[in-house]
C-alpha cells in the first residue's frame, strides 16, 4: 500500500557540493525534489504499477525514503497497519466501502479525509 498509495509523494534534498545527477549539473545549494509517487509507479521497475499486488516481490519501492534519512518509523508504521487492518478484517469480515473515499488534496502528502465503510 505504501508503494501503491503511500502518503509521502515528494521529498527534497539540498545539494552539498556541485555534482552531476542523471546527466544534469546540480550546483551546491540547489534543491532537488524527488517525486516518490512517480517512482513508485515506474513500470520499468514495477510490472502493472497501477495494480495493488499484496505479495509483490521484489518490491523495493522508495515510499519510506532511502539512505541515512530514510524513515525511522517504517517498521512501526508497517506493524501498526498490519495490526489495525488485520483487527478490522477479523472483527468486521463483512466490512465494505460504503462511499467513495474523500481524498485530502495535497501535493506532497496524500491521505484521506474519510473512508466510510459498512459492516
Ligand atoms: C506509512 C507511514 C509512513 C511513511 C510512508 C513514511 C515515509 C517517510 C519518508 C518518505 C521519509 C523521508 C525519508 C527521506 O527523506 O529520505 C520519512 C522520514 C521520517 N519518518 Fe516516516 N513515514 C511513515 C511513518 C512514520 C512513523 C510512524 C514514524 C515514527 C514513529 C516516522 C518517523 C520518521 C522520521 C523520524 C523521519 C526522519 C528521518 C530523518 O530525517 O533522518 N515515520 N518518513
Amino acid at each position: 500500500m505504501v508503494r501503491h498509495c503511500g502518503p509521502v509523494h515528494v521529498e527534497s534534498r539540498a545539494c552539498v557540493r556541485d555534482t552531476v545527477l542523471g546527466g544534469r549539473r546540480i550546483r551546491r545549494g540547489q534543491i532537488v525534489s524527488c517525486f516518490l509517487g512517480a517512482a513508485d509507479r515506474d513500470a520499468s521497475v514495477f510490472p502493472e504499477p497501477d495494480r495493488l499486488v499484496w505479495d509483490r516481490t521484489p518490491n523495493r519501492h522508495p515510499g519510506f525514503g532511502r539512505g541515512p534519512h530514510a524513515c525511522l518509523g517504517a517498521q512501526v508504521a508497517v506493524e501498526v497497519a498490519r495490526h489495525v487492518l488485520g483487527t478490522i478484517g477479523r472483527r468486521f469480515p463483512q466490512a465494505r466501502p460504503a462511499a467513495e473515499p474523500v481524498p485530502r488534496p495535497d501535493v506532497t502528502e496524500h491521505g484521506m479525509y474519510s473512508l466510510r465503510v459498512s459492516s
